[in-house]
C-alpha cells in the first residue's frame, strides 16, 4: 500500500472538526502520486461529499476542460483541497478547520513532492501567498525551495461570473511553459506568515 493510501486511512479517521460528524465521505484528493502538478482547491462540495472525490461537480467539469486545454487529464495531475470535509451548508471553511486540516495537506505535499502547486481560489492562495489578493496575483508564479507556486481563480468563479472564464482559461494555458521553465524561475524567500503553513 502506498504512503498516500495509508495517509487517506488516517484522514478518514479524523474527527477533529465538528463538520466531520456530518460528512458522507472524507475527500482527501486523487490523482498521480508522483504528479508534477498539484492543484489545491478549497473544500469538498455536495457532489464531492457524496462521491468522496475532489472536483466532481460543475466546477470539476470546468477543471477537467481546463486540464484538457493543456493536454492533461486528472489522472496525470493530483487534485486536493485545503480542507477534506464538506463545510455544512456549503459555507466557507473556518480558520480552525483550515488549521486542523493543514497537517494532511502538508503530508500530501511531502509525499507527492510536486514541481508546481497551483492554488485554485483565495483559501488555497492564502496558504502560499499570504496577504495577497487574487485579483492582483492570479496568473503569476513564484518559486520557493525549488517548487513553483501559481495562483488561479477558483474554477467555480467562472460559473458565477462569466467574465472570469477567459481569464481562467488564459491562466491555465501558462502552466506548461512555467513547468518547463521552472529551473529558470528565480527563487524568492518565504514570507514569515508563509512559514506558519509548514510549522507544527
Ligand atoms: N470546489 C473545491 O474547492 N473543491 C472541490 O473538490 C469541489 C469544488
Amino acid at each position: 500500500m502506498s504512503a498516500l493510501t495509508e495517509l487517506y486511512k488516517e484522514i478518514a479517521l479524523c474527527q477533529q472538526c465538528e463538520i466531520a460528524k456530518f460528512r458522507n465521505s472524507v475527500v482527501p484528493g486523487e490523482g498521480a502520486e508522483d504528479a508534477d502538478l498539484l492543484f489545491i482547491g478549497e473544500a469538498p462540495g455536495w457532489h464531492e461529499d457524496k462521491q468522496g472525490r475532489p472536483f466532481v461537480g460543475p466546477a470539476g467539469q470546468f477543471l477537467d476542460q481546463l486540464l484538457a486545454s493543456i493536454n492533461l487529464t486528472r489522472q496525470q495531475v493530483y487534485i486536493a483541497n485545503v480542507i477534506k470535509c464538506r463545510p455544512t451548508g456549503n459555507r466557507d471553511p473556518l480558520p480552525d478547520e483550515i488549521r486542523n486540516c493543514n497537517k494532511w495537506l502538508r503530508r500530501q505535499i511531502e509525499l507527492i513532492s510536486p514541481k508546481m502547486i497551483v492554488t485554485l481560489g483565495r483559501y488555497s492562495m492564502a496558504l502560499f501567498f499570504p496577504g495577497k489578493s487574487i485579483g492582483k496575483i492570479h496568473g503569476t508564479a513564484i518559486k520557493q525551495d525549488g517548487v513553483v507556486y501559481y495562483a488561479m481563480y477558483h474554477p467555480a468563479a467562472a460559473l458565477h461570473q462569466q467574465s472570469l472564464r477567459k481569464t481562467i482559461e488564459a491562466d491555465m494555458l501558462k502552466i506548461p511553459s512555467l513547468l518547463a521553465e521552472a529551473k529558470n524561475i528565480a527563487e524568492v524567500k518565504p514570507e514569515p506568515q508563509q512559514l506558519n503553513m509548514f510549522a507544527d
